[in-house]
C-alpha cells in the first residue's frame, strides 16, 4: 500500500521545513529500554534522559535498576520485567504508554551469551533459552510497542544485534543465530510500519567490555578449565578494532541508538548499524596496515606501472 494512502502523520512536514527540524532532543518523548539497568542499556538510558526522554528501564536486576534511578531522577522509572514472558513485556510497554499517554521510542536491548560449545554438543534446552531472551523477546517487543504506537502513527524501534549477525565465529552458535534472526525481523517489521510512520532499525556492535563480555568468556574458560583475567577480557574487547587507540564504548553505541530513535535517523529504517571501527568491512592483509597501500602499489610503481593499466 502506498504511503499516500495512509493519513499523514500530524508532525508530517514538507521539504524545506523539513531539512530544517532535525533534532536529537527526545524531549516529551517516552522511551522503553529493555536490559536498561546494566551495560549499553544503561549508558543508553542515561543519554535518551540527557536529551529529555522519560525512560523505562525494564529489567531482572532491581537492584542496578534502583541504583540507576537514583541517578537519573525523576525522568526514570524502573519496572521489573523478564523479557520472556509476554506479559511481563505487554505490562512494561503499558507502564510506559500511561506516562505521556505515548510511547516513542521501544529498544529492545536484553541479551544473553546462552548456550557455548559445539555445535554437536548443544543443548537444546539451553539453545531455545539463548533464543527466548535473544530473538523471540524481541518479537514480542515490537508486537506490543506496534501495538501502541500504531495508533498514533508514529515510533521508533531499535534492537540490540552484534557483528555475530554478520559473521560466524564472532560468538557461539545460539547467540550467532539469534542475533542473524534479528536482522530478518527487522527487516520485516520495518517493510509492515513504516507506512504507519514507525521505523525498524538494528545496532550491531562489535565487543565492549560489559558484565556481557565477561559472562561469555568465564563460560569459555569453564569449559576449558582455564580461568580469565580482567587482561584478557580488555585483550580480547581490543583485538577486534582495526582503529588503532579507539575501543568501542557503551556510549558509542548510545549514542548510535539516539541517532536511530530521534529525528536525525528520521529517514532510516530497515537498517543494521554496524559499529565495529569497519573490522567486518575490510580484509586487513598483513600486520600494521594494510599491504595493498603500503607494499604492493609501491612496489607496482617501482615495476613500471605494470597492473596498474
Ligand atoms: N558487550 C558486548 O560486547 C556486546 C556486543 C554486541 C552486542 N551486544 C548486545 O548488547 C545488548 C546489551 O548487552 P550488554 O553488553 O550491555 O550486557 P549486560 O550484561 O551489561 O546487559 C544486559 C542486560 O540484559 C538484562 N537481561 C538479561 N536477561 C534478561 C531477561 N530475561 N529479561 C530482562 N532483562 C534481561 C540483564 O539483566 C542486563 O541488565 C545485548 O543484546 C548484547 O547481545 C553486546
Amino acid at each position: 500500500m502506498a504511503v499516500e494512502e495512509h493519513e499523514k502523520p500530524a508532525s508530517f512536514k514538507t521539504g524545506h521545513e523539513r531539512r530544517c527540524s532535525y533534532s536529537s532532543g527526545l524531549a516529551g518523548q517516552v522511551a522503553v529500554i529493555t536490559g536498561g539497568a546494566s551495560g549499553i542499556g544503561a549508558a543508553t538510558a542515561r543519554l535518551f534522559t540527557r536529551h529529555g526522554a522519560r525512560v523505562v528501564i525494564a529489567d531482572i536486576q532491581p537492584s542496578l535498576g534502583e541504583k540507576l534511578l537514583k541517578e537519573l531522577g525523576s525522568q526514570a522509572e524502573y519496572v521489573e520485567c523478564d523479557v520472556r514472558r509476554e506479559e511481563d513485556i505487554e505490562k512494561t510497554v503499558n507502564t510506559a504508554y500511561a506516562l505521556e499517554g505515548r510511547l516513542d521510542i521501544y529498544h529492545s536491548n536484553a541479551g544473553i551469551i546462552g548456550c557455548v560449545g559445539p555445535i554437536d554438543e548443544i543443548r537444546i534446552d539451553e539453545y531455545d533459552a539463548t533464543i527466548a531472551v535473544n530473538l523471540r523477546a524481541a518479537v514480542i517487543g515490537i508486537k506490543h510497542a506496534a501495538r501502541v504506537m500504531r495508533p498514533h502513527k508514529r515510533g521508533s524501534i531499535v534492537v540490540s544485534g552484534s557483528v555475530a549477525s554478520l559473521m560466524g565465529g564472532m560468538g557461539p552458535h545460539g547467540y550467532t543465530i539469534s542475533k542473524a534472526g534479528l536482522v530478518g525481523l527487522v527487516k520485516s517489521c520495518a517493510a509492515e510500519l513504516g507506512p504507519f510512520n514507525i521505523r525498524v532499525n538494528m545496532i550491531s556492535p562489535g565487543r565492549i567490555s560489559t558484565p556481557l563480555t565477561a559472562f561469555a568468556l568465564s563460560a569459555l574458560a569453564e569449559r576449558d578449565s582455564s580461568s580469565v583475567t580482567v587482561e584478557d577480557i580488555d585483550n580480547i574487547v581490543a583485538k577486534p578494532s582495526i582503529l588503532p587507540d579507539r575501543l568501542l564504548t557503551e556510549l558509542d553505541v548510545a549514542n548510535a541508538a539516539l541517532y536511530l530513535a530521534s529525528d536525525m535517523g528520521g529517514y532510516v529504517s530497515g537498517h543494521n548499524l554496524v559499529l565495529d571501527g569497519g573490522k567486518t568491512a575490510v580484509q586487513v592483509l598483513g600486520a600494521g596496515g594494510n599491504t595493498w597501500y603500503t607494499k604492493y602499489i609501491p612496489m607496482l610503481r617501482e615495476n613500471g606501472k605494470r597492473g596498474l593499466q
